[in-house]
C-alpha cells in the first residue's frame, strides 16, 4: 500500500470564535481542541500527521512540541493551505493524504478508518453528511446523482442553500498527484476571495478523476467547531459519552451530568465521583477512590481508597492508597502523599513529599519540603522556602511533632522524633530527638504599672 500521510488544517484564526488565540487551541474538556484530532488520526497514521500552522503558528509550534508543522503565512484559504503542505509531503514519500479540517474534535479513529476504507484508492474523495441545519456548511452538488461540485454556502443561491442539505464535511483523501497537478488550478473567484480546497471537486470532475462523496456514519463526528455556542456543544457532547462510557464500566458517578472528566484520563470501575468535579489530563483514579464535589483534578494520580474531600483542587499530584485529602486542599505540582497520609482543610502543599501517615490537617504551607512518615504539622505551619532569590528545601524526621503557628526557615532539618514549641521560628536545624523552642518568653506584667508608664 502507497505511503498515506495525514495533513491537519489548522492555520485559521478561527474569527467566528472572537479569541487571539488559534481556534484549534480553544479547548474541550480542558484539553486543545487539536489534541483530539491528532488523538483520532494517530491509529491509523502514527507519525505521519502534518500539520499546517499559521496564526499563532508559535503558539501551536509550543503547544505542540513534538508535532510535525507545515507554515502558511498568510491564511488565503484551504486550498492554499494545502497547497503550502505539498512539497514536503512529496519529499516524505506520501502519495495520498488524508486533509481533516483541525476544528473537529469529534473526529474518531473509526470514522477515520472507515472514510479510508470507503475512499479506497480514489484519487478524491470526500466525507459527506445529510444536516438539517446545514448552516454555513459547503454544499455537495450533483447532476443525475453524480458529483459534480462543491460550492461554499456564501456562493450558493437561496433555493439551494434550502433545499440541499448534502454537506462537504471536510474531511478529504486526495492522492498526491491530483493535489499536485490540480491545486495550482484554484483561484479565489469567489465571495471570500479565498482559495478554496473544495474547488479541487469540480476540478478534479472536469479533468476526467472520479470524486467519490463518502458518506461515514456517526454525523456528529465529522461536526466543524466556528463558533462558542458550537464549542460548548461538542464538548457537552464529549463530556456525555465519557461519562456514559464510565457508568457503563463500573464507575460510581453522583450528578452525572455534571461530572467533566477529559477522554484521556482514566478513571477504573469502583471509583466514586460526585458532580461538579473536574477530572482533567492525564489523570488516573484507581479502583475505590473517592472525589467529592467541587473537586479539580489535572494530571493527578489518586490511588485505592483515597479521599478527596469537597473543594480540593490538586494537578500535578500523588495520592497514596487510603490518604485523605481536604475540604479545601490545594496540591500542586509535585506533590507526593504517601499511604494514609492525611492533609486537610486550607492546607497548600507543592514540591512535597509527605510521609506514610503524616498528616498536615489545618491552614498550612509546605513548600519543597520532604516529611518523615508519621510526622504531625501543626495548624499555621509555614516552610520558608524562598528567600527573594533562590528555593531552599526542608526536611522534617520522622514522628517530629511541629507545633501550630511554626515557621520553617529553609535550608533547614528538623530531625526525627523532634518537638518544636507552638510559635517557633526555627532557622537552625534540630537534632534527632530534642525539643526546639525560638520564641521570646512571655512577661506578665501588672496592667495599673503599664497605664500609669505611659
Ligand atoms: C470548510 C469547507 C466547507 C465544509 C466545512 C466543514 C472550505 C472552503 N470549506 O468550511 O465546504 O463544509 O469546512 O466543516 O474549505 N484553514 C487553514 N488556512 C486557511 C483557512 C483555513 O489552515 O487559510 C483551516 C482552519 O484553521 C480550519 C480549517 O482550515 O481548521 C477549515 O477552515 P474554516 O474556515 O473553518 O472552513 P469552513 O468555513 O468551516
Ligand atoms: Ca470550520
Amino acid at each position: 500500500m502507497p505511503k498515506t500521510a495525514a495533513l491537519v488544517l489548522a492555520a485559521g484564526k478561527g474569527t467566528r470564535m472572537h479569541s487571539d488565540n488559534p481556534k484549534v487551541l480553544q479547548t474541550l474538556l480542558g484539553e486543545y481542541m487539536l489534541t483530539y484530532v491528532l488523538a483520532a488520526l494517530r491509529p491509523h497514521f502514527g507519525e505521519d500527521i502534518w500539520i499546517v500552522a499559521g496564526h499563532q503558528a508559535r503558539m501551536l509550534e509550543s503547544a505542540f512540541p513534538r508535532g510535525r508543522f507545515v507554515f502558511q503565512a498568510e491564511q488565503l484559504g484551504t486550498g492554499h493551505a494545502l497547497r503550502q503542505a505539498l512539497p514536503a509531503l512529496a519529499e516524505a514519500g506520501c502519495r495520498h493524504i488524508l486533509v481533516v479540517n483541525g476544528d473537529t474534535p469529534l473526529l474518531d479513529a473509526q470514522v477515520t478508518q472507515t472514510f479510508l476504507e470507503k475512499a479506497g484508492e480514489a484519487d478524491l474523495a470526500f466525507a459527506v453528511l445529510e444536516l438539517a441545519d446545514p448552516a454555513s456548511y459547503g454544499r455537495v452538488m450533483r447532476e443525475s446523482g453524480k458529483v459534480r461540485a462543491v460550492v461554499e454556502a456564501k456562493d450558493c443561491d437561496p433555493l439551494t442553500l434550502k433545499l440541499n442539505h448534502e454537506v462537504n464535511a471536510g474531511m478529504y483523501l486526495l492522492s498526491l498527484h491530483l493535489a499536485e497537478t490540480l491545486s495550482p488550478r484554484i483561484n479565489r473567484a469567489n465571495k471570500s476571495g479565498e482559495y478554496y480546497i473544495t474547488d479541487l471537486v469540480a476540478l478534479a470532475v472536469a479533468g476526467g478523476y472520479e470524486a467519490r462523496a463518502v458518506e461515514c456514519g456517526r454525523e456528529e463526528s465529522l461536526l466543524g467547531v466556528n463558533s462558542p455556542p458550537e464549542l460548548s456543544r461538542m464538548e457537552e457532547i464529549l463530556r456525555e459519552r465519557v461519562a456514559e462510557r464510565l457508568l457503563q464500566s463500573g464507575v460510581l458517578l453522583h450528578a452525572p451530568d455534571q461530572v467533566r472528566v477529559s477522554p484521556f484520563a482514566r478513571i477504573e470501575p469502583g471509583a466514586e465521583l460526585t458532580g461538579p468535579c473536574e477530572i482533567l489530563g492525564r489523570s488516573e483514579v484507581k479502583s475505590g477512590a473517592r472525589v467529592a464535589s467541587h473537586c479539580v483534578v489535572r494530571d493527578s494520580v489518586i490511588d485505592e481508597g483515597a479521599e478527596l474531600r469537597h473543594f480540593s483542587h490538586l494537578e500535578g499530584v500523588r495520592v497514596g492508597k487510603g490518604a485523605l485529602v481536604g475540604p479545601f486542599a490545594r496540591l500542586r505540582p509535585g506533590a507526593s502523599l504517601e499511604a494514609n497520609s492525611r492533609v486537610g482543610n486550607f492546607v497548600e502543599l507543592k514540591n512535597v513529599r509527605l510521609g506514610e501517615g503524616a498528616k498536615a490537617n489545618h491552614l498550612t504551607y509546605l513548600g519543597d519540603a520532604d516529611v518523615g512518615a508519621g510526622a504531625n504539622i501543626g495548624a499555621g505551619t509555614i516552610t520558608c522556602n524562598y528567600d527573594g532569590q533562590h528555593k531552599y528545601r526542608t526536611s522534617i524526621g520522622e514522628k517530629a511533632f511541629v507545633g501550630s503557628n511554626t515557621a520553617l526557615v529553609a535550608p533547614v532539618v528538623v530531625g526525627a522524633n523532634t518537638l518544636v514549641g507552638a510559635g517557633s521560628v526555627i532557622t537552625g536545624d534540630v537534632p534527632e530527638g530534642e525539643m526546639a523552642i525560638a520564641r521570646s518568653r512571655q512577661k506578665n506584667l501588672s496592667r495599673k504599672k503599664i497605664s500609669s508608664e505611659y
